[in-house]
């Protein structure tokens, strides 16, 4: 299972074995995923993948390769720079940057082909002064804030943002959009409303004549709520990577996690009564215990709220973390497993055997979202692929 590292040195190359801590990414699990958001799709959408943030943590290139091979046209990442590395991977679908263009970094977008998310009067003007001094298109997809309060034209501005438009001379106006709120609580009213205002937008393009050929709003949760119909688009992120945007129980989507993260018993003491623990001791020992070190810690994304709460599988077995993690090193109780021994299989988030260890149990322990478990797993662990099964 371990890859070889391979460093440069003044005069050779180093070869040595990696240290025992990965990621493994399944990307079966993540062509099953894109099936369950395309069953949710109403008739003709478009998936319009989100792998900004390193395709949350999964690694954009090799995830956007295995989505594109899977029949996904459409891909949208946050920055200029996501953007390049997934064109300079050989990317040729339609990359939209959603975090928008900043003053300077046009040229890129022409050069690379690349659509960018516009939210403001002043911006939508740059880039027509800029296309036209090129003589050169650029798509734009407006984005409307239908409710998020974070970026987008409010939906008054309509009639506004339409005249402006029709002075642009080289922009093409490939896309309408939003984005939800709410749509994780089934209960909020935010996110109808929100549907309401995007469909009069839509409306106020529809009868000026430019009406735009993507038109997108829903994230997965959205999505999983039940699809705007007149949207030509979805953007589903999190459940591609096999994460619930919802309660899994009330979500009726068989998703499978993409990313287990894996490590080895580096060493194994049996240690006395009493003993203490790892930074601040704030774990004793309360009999003779077998204790696991595992060389990964806060360095690799394992949250140092896991001290003394996580979890990991230990030859099948749940064990706990105990004491506090620390930046390289976390130890495990591993008392109960009789015949666990250096080097064996660790895992801390993913299955082994019947048990399994989910990225949202981190997240309840972590009082965070399993999106941040997976954004926060360092480069520091590599990932290794597993190619999508045949079949
Ligand atoms: C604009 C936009 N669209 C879509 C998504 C995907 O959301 P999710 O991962 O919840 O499906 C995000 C994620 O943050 C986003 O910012």
């Amino acid at each position: 299972m371990l890859e070889g590292n391979r460093l440069p040195s003044e005069r050779f190359l180093v070869e040595f074995p990696a240290r025992p801590t990965w990621a493994e990414i399944d990307l079966t699990a993540l062509v099953h995923n894109l099936g369950q958001a395309r069953a949710r799709c109403a008739a003709g959408q478009k998936i319009l993948a989100v792998v900004k943030a390193n395709a949350y943590g999964h690694g954009a290139v090799p995830v956007s390769r295995a989505l594109a091979k899977a029949g996904v046209c459409h891909f949208a990442v946050a920055t200029l720079e996501e953007a390049l590395e997934l064109r300079f991977a050989g990317l040729t679908g339609e990359i939209l940057v959603l975090g928008g263009c900043y003053p300077g970094q046009e040229a890129q977008f022409f050069a690379h082909n690349l659509a960018v998310a516009v939210f403001s009067l002043a911006d939508l003007e740059r880039l027509d002064r800029v296309s036209a001094a090129l003589n050169r298109a650029l798509s734009v997809h407006l984005k409307f804030d239908t409710g998020m309060g974070r970026v987008g034209f409010f939906p008054s501005q309509a009639p506004e943002v339409i005249t402006r438009l029709r002075q642009t001379r080289r922009l093409k106006f490939a896309g309408l959009m939003s984005h939800l709120a709410c749509a994780d609580d089934p209960d909020s009213p935010v996110t109808f409303q929100q549907h309401q205002s995007f469909r009069a937008i839509v409306s106020h393009f529809k009868a000026a004549d430019l009406l735009p050929s993507a038109l997108h709003l829903c994230n997965s949760a959205g999505l999983c709520d039940g699809p705007l119909p007149e949207a030509s688009m979805v953007r589903p992120g999190i459940m591609l990577y096999g994460g619930y945007p919802a309660a899994p129980e009330n979500s009726g989507l068989d998703l499978r996690p993409v990313m287990s993260l894996v490590s080895q018993i580096a060493v194994l003491r049996e240690l006395p009564a009493a003993s203490g623990i790892s930074y601040g001791h704030s774990f004793h020992t309360p009999s003779t215990r077998r204790i696991a070190t595992l060389p990964i810690g806060y360095a690799d994304g394992y949250n140092r709220l896991l001290s003394n709460c996580g979890e990991a599988l230990v030859c099948g077995h749940k064990v706990p973390v105990v004491g506090r993690v620390c930046m390289d090193w976390i130890m495990l109780d591993v008392s109960q497993v009789e015949n666990a021994q250096v080097g064996d299989r660790v895992v801390l988030l993913g299955t082994d055997g019947h048990q399994t260890i989910t990225a949202e149990s981190w997240a309840e322990k972590t009082a965070g979202l399993s999106y941040e478990v997976f954004c926060r797993i360092s480069q520091r662990v590599p990932r290794h692929y597993l190619p999508v099964a045949v079949g």
